[in-house]
């Protein structure tokens, strides 16, 4: 049985080792969770990130109204953590698929996103068989150009073939603003945002209009959410990462007001030459393929290339002090694409080891 390290000081834990700065964490929940509240939005954070129960319930305590998910094998995980309103915002294509969602309504409730009839029919066949009725909502494409139905008469007859069908729900619609994140201009980010939401909204309208309710009109993501929680129409905001805050929010799409909560502890291996470090964590570690991570407290140490188990740092004359076993911390550059390289968060209070969360919805790839 291995010792339980709570308790134990940052720097002495081997490495590498990805962390959780705790209360910057939780001010990033209570400042998301407050910001959809002032504008009377229901948050519903995506999880896709922390893949963790236990956080999906910090969020909730904050007044979080469920949990948006990638993946059913997500959406699985989160229930059985106790988690009961779960949207899965993407496309579940297949027989087994279908079943598993079937299932997932005896433990918790589920909201499936679908684009086509090819996708809720099947759906709604096995559900009535079960005994089960999931809510179903509709992506739109609302510019993304990723998945979704085409705005106008494609969506509004989806919806009105969905509101027919007995083993599925009709509750509403969702569309990703995604292509809009990293627009430089906030006064023309804001513009687009607005109009490509009215989009949303529009449908929401139109389907109403035909006499058939739509009571969810779903989108944003940390890269928007502070623009989009204000466009009129919206009921939820899907925002999650937020929590973590990483460099790609905060300069590829200017997201301020939120704090990096998210870093992978490493330790120098080797020192090449004066200029040069490198620190036990690589590719394998962290990914750097969204954005850079960024070292903490060396502001002039620059990565400079990451392999499979090796980060190699510049180091201007700030940081040449740097020896040999010495402890550096590394902002993530992206937090998703680099919580599914670890088996675990250790969270901190201060230096000190308060918690290790397994992230259980790791590898949960189906
Ligand atoms: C459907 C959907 N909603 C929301 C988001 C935003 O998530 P986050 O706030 O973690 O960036 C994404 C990001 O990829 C997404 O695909």
């Amino acid at each position: 049985m291995p010792q339980s390290l709570t308790g134990f000081n940052k720097y002495d834990l081997d490495t590498p080792v990805l962390c959780i700065d705790l209360d910057r964490m939780e001010e990033n929940i209570r400042k998301m969770g407050q910001l959809c509240r002032a504008h009377g939005v229901q948050w519903r954070p995506h999880e896709k990130c922390h893949k963790t129960p236990a956080i999906a319930h910090m969020e909730v305590a904050a007044g979080a109204i469920g949990v948006t998910c990638a993946k059913v094998g997500e959406a699985e995980v989160m229930a059985s953590g106790g988690i009961r309103d779960i949207l899965i915002a993407n496309m579940v294509v297949g027989e087994r698929k279908w079943e598993r969602v079937a299932s997932l309504c005896r433990h918790a409730d589920p909201i499936v996103a679908v684009d086509h009839y090819a996708q809720v029919e099947p759906l709604a066949a096995i559900c009535r068989r079960v005994g089960v009725a999931p809510r179903v909502i509709i992506e739109v494409n609302i510019g993304l150009d990723r998945v979704g139905t085409r705005p106008g008469r494609d969506t509004l007859e989806l919806a009105q073939a969905i509101d027919k069908l007995d083993g599925v729900q009709f509750a509403g619609i969702m569309g990703y603003e995604g292509h809009l994140l990293k627009v430089g201009d906030q006064a023309e980010k804001t513009e687009k945002i607005h109009s490509a939401i009215a989009v949303l909204t529009g449908c929401a309208d139109a389907i109403r209009q035909s006499g058939v309710p739509c009571d969810i009109v779903s989108a944003g993501g940390t890269g928007s959410y502070q623009i989009t929680v204000k466009c009129p129409g919206i009921t939820e905001l899907q925002a999650g990462g937020g929590i973590f805050m990483d460099p790609f929010y905060r300069n590829d799409c200017q997201v301020a007001d939120l704090e990096y909560a998210l870093t992978v502890l490493a330790t120098v291996v080797s020192r090449p030459t004066l200029e040069r470090a490198v620190l036990d964590s690589g590719r394998k570690t962290m990914n750097p393929d969204v954005a850079l991570p960024v070292v903490v407290g060396y502001p002039d140490a620059k990565i400079k290339r990451l392999s499979a188990e090796h980060c190699e740092l510049d180091l201007g004359p700030g940081a040449q002090d740097l020896k040999i076993g010495d402890k550096v911390e590394l902002v993530v550059g992206y937090g998703d694409f680099t919580t599914v390289l670890h088996d675990e968060f250790h969270g901190f209070r201060g230096n000190r080891l308060e918690v290790v969360w397994p992230i259980l919805g790791r590898g949960k790839l189906t």
